[in-house]
């Protein structure tokens, strides 16, 4: 089967600072790939240049088979690549309304600016409830779940997320990972990007990235079960 996303030796850099080196790894439909890091690790990076925010110094990325390498942040959008960016990056001074529909893109034969909206309300009650108030006004939680509604307006094939739960409480990262895992059984492949290692309970997959070089890749099974994972994450 065609991987939704294939990444081949990577490398980017910031003048002479090297954020990420000869990374290789692939998302196949339905799957959750969970990618995790420590600060600096250059895991935004990593979805940055995916989303084609930020562009390579080598390597190879791909969408179904297609080569993503060059193409503006709405074209790969427009491929069914969707990036939930750090930090929620809501516009705090727009409604929960506003902020959907900004991320909302025509397409021929795609769903209407009022369905996108609706459809996301049905997956998000509260969003509903709170559709004409201010972003910035929201709760944390709250906040997460309208970054991950706009994430999800174009009906993506594979949804990008970065730490969605940074700042948050337990209880609400926990609702946060729940929601997410409706999302991937509802057939919307996952990258997510995380330092929370209970990230893996929803992994299919997933990689741990050290100073910017993959330190270790497989299974679920086979990252919760790793040393370096269990230290450098588990506590254990
Ligand atoms: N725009 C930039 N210009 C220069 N250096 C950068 C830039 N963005 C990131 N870096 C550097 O690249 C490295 C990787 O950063 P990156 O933000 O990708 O890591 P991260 O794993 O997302 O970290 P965090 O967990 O703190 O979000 C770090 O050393 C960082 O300081
Ligand atoms: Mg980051």
């Amino acid at each position: 089967m065609t991987a939704l996303l294939e990444v081949r030796g990577l490398s980017v850099s910031y003048g002479g600072l090297r954020a990420l080196k000869d990374v290789s790894f692939s998302v196949a439909p339905g799957e959750c790939f969970v990618l995790l890091g420590a600060n600096g690790a250059g895991k935004t990076s990593l979805l940055r240049c995916i989303g084609g925010l930020v562009r390579p110094v080598a390597g190879a990325i791909s969408g179904n088979g297609l080569s993503l390498l060059g193409l503006r942040p709405s074209a790969i959008a427009h491929r069914g690549i969707a990036h939930v960016p750090e930090g929620r990056r809501v516009f705090p001074h727009l409604s929960v309304f506003e902020n959907l529909s900004v991320s909302w893109l025509r397409r021929p034969g795609g769903p209407t600016l009022p369905d996108a909206v609706e459809r996301i309300y049905g997956m998000f009650p509260r969003l509903a409830e709170r559709r004409h108030q201010l972003a910035g006004t929201l709760s944390g939680g709250e906040q997460q779940a309208l970054a991950i509604g706009r994430g999800l307006m174009n009906s993506p094939s594979l949804l990008m997320l970065d730490e969605p739960s940074l700042g948050l409480a337990p209880v609400i990262t926990r609702q946060v990972f729940s929601q997410l895992n409706s999302i991937r059984e509802s057939g919307i492949a996952l990258l997510l990007v995380e330092q929370n290692a209970s990230s893996l309970d929803l992994a299919t997959r997933g990689l741990v990235l050290a100073n910017g070089s993959v330190a270790l890749a497989g299974s679920r099974d086979n990252l919760r079960d790793s040393a370096f994972v269990r230290r450098a994450y588990l506590g254990l």
